[in-house]
């Protein structure tokens, strides 16, 4: 796969199209996941997970913030619900905090953890919610870490039983699955850069733990399929758009593509990892983890892919050895989270930017999701994450965030102009529903198109909410 391929210089619309339509099918709602939302997290025979000891480890979160409480949602389910049918959300990504329902990741079910959930469905049923449930987001039973995390092989075995819980508890009434979110992410910044629980900073745990996760992925999938009749099962993965910054820069793509991209595509999609992925890595890993079999049972045919993308990445080639890494939105917490990215350094890209430092380009979607649908022909697409943080300040019961609905705004009609152009594009979830922890950058960034205030716990909808609830009211872009 190369998405690299249009210049980011190229000429443009300024994606803030109004009044284009979406089709009547077309899912449009908001995402969230456990550890960024519930708190609660030693309540009802809950156990810790990779996030919580992380996030407790002095110096790995901005301000010292935890998930302990986040914004309270498992104690404030049912008026959530109501919020999100007031906003009319037509489905909802939500996902399952692994430790509720085995809270050392083995052993027989947490009948109350199972029950929160069972709840959450029942609710967004009732309110006429599509649920989309996701497995995995990121927040591993601490007790597997201790044996190894996902750079034991043996994790990704007992995700699949984990898989097998949770499917006949909710199967019954959850048809969208997704196995994992952003793999990249679990591998590459919890064990490559550190910047993510568990902190781990060796590109070989990094490069284990990349193939443990694939190979959870294609154990899971089959069980799905097997106790749910008609399931619908994607795995979600982030994206990167990235483009050369000038013609000297081809390998440096060739590579960050590899990494960040091929290595779950090719295996999940297509079958068996990338020749150049095995051989810039080879002097790090002998990934000797890939065992006979292993490969055919990653490649389990899905149903649709989930889509997170935010913003492109901008790669040159440079003299140096080791991946030079600057300003590519991720904290710097002393291990790369690009092993074998040998020669390619991350230039500043052009802004604007959100809070987050991340470049706003719109394109660069229309771009991912046009090579996505060309590279995979007869996958339906789902954008799975979009949305952006910015500083948002209430003003009384309004919060005026402008650049957040532009941002939306030129989103969407990328993913209007991929539609037009022939990409089986399923729906759109917004990141996020509300203000959460953002991992490593705790409280500090506001993502919700619903602000929370954190001492209060108040939820207010910013104007982006009800940019958003006049969008899926209508089903067109709003002027
Ligand atoms: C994605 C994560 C999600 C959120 C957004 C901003 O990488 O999947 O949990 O933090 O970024």
């Amino acid at each position: 796969m190369t998405i690299q391929m249009q210049p980011h210089t190229r000429d443009r619309p300024d994606y803030r199209d109004s009044g284009l339509e979406f089709p009547a099918d077309f899912l449009i709602g908001a995402a969230t996941a456990a550890y960024q939302i519930e708190g609660a997290v030693s309540a009802d025979g809950r156990g810790p997970s990779i996030w919580d000891t992380f996030s407790s480890t002095p110096g790995k979160i901005t301000g010292g913030d935890t998930g302990e409480v986040a914004v309270d949602h498992y104690n404030r389910l049912e008026a959530d619900l109501d919020l999100m049918a007031e906003l009319g959300i037509e489905a909802y990504r939500f996902s399952i905090a692994w430790p509720r329902i085995q809270p050392t990741g083995t052993g027989p079910a947490n009948a109350a953890g199972i029950g929160f959930y069972s709840r959450l469905v029942d609710g967004l049923i009732d309110r006429g919610i599509r649920p989309i449930a996701t497995l995995y987001h990121w927040d591993l039973p601490q007790a597997l870490e201790d044996a190894g995390g996902w750079t034991n092989r043996e994790t990704a075995y007992r995700f699949a039983e984990y898989t097998r819980i949770v499917a006949e508890a909710l199967g019954d009434r959850v048809r969208m699955w997704t196995t994992l979110n952003e793999p990249w992410c679990s591998a590459f910044l919890g064990y490559g850069s550190g910047a993510h629980a568990p902190g781990r900073t060796d590109g070989a745990a990094a490069l284990a733990a990349m193939h443990h996760l694939n190979l959870a992925h294609g154990l899971a999938v089959p069980v799905i399929r097997e106790i749910v009749p008609g399931a619908e099962v994607s795995a979600t993965l982030n994206f990167h758009v990235v483009r050369p910054a000038d013609d000297t820069s081809a390998d440096a793509v060739r590579r960050i593509d590899a990494l960040a991209n091929r290595s779950f595509t090719q295996p999940m999609l297509l079958g068996g990892y990338p020749q150049d992925l095995i051989d810039d890595t080879k002097s790090i890993s002998d990934w000797s983890f890939v065992q006979p079999g292993d490969t055919a049972i990653i490649h389990q045919p899905l149903d649709f892919l989930g889509v997170n993308y935010y913003s492109t990445t901008l790669v040159r080639a440079w003299d140096g050895v080791a991946p030079r890494e600057r300003a590519d939105g991720h904290k710097d917490m002393g291990g790369s989270s690009w092993p074998g990215g040998d020669g390619v350094e991350f230039p500043l890209q052009e802004g604007p930017y959100t809070s987050m430092g991340w470049n706003i380009a719109p394109d660069g979607l229309e771009d991912l999701l046009l090579s996505l649908s060309r590279e995979h022909p007869g996958l339906p697409l789902m954008v799975t994450e979009n949305g952006a943080a910015f500083d948002d300040e209430p003003e009384g019961a309004r919060v005026h965030d402008q650049q957040r609905v532009d941002y939306l705004r030129r989103h969407f009609t990328a993913a209007h102009r991929a539609l037009q152009q022939g990409v089986d594009l399923r729906g759109y979830l917004v990141w996020s529903l509300f203000d959460n922890f953002e991992w490593g950058y705790g409280y500090s960034k506001r993502f919700g198109i619903v602000h929370v205030d954190y001492v209060t716990q108040e939820r207010t909808v910013k104007d982006s909410g009800l940019w958003i609830a006049r969008l899926i009211d209508e089903h067109v872009i709003p002027r």
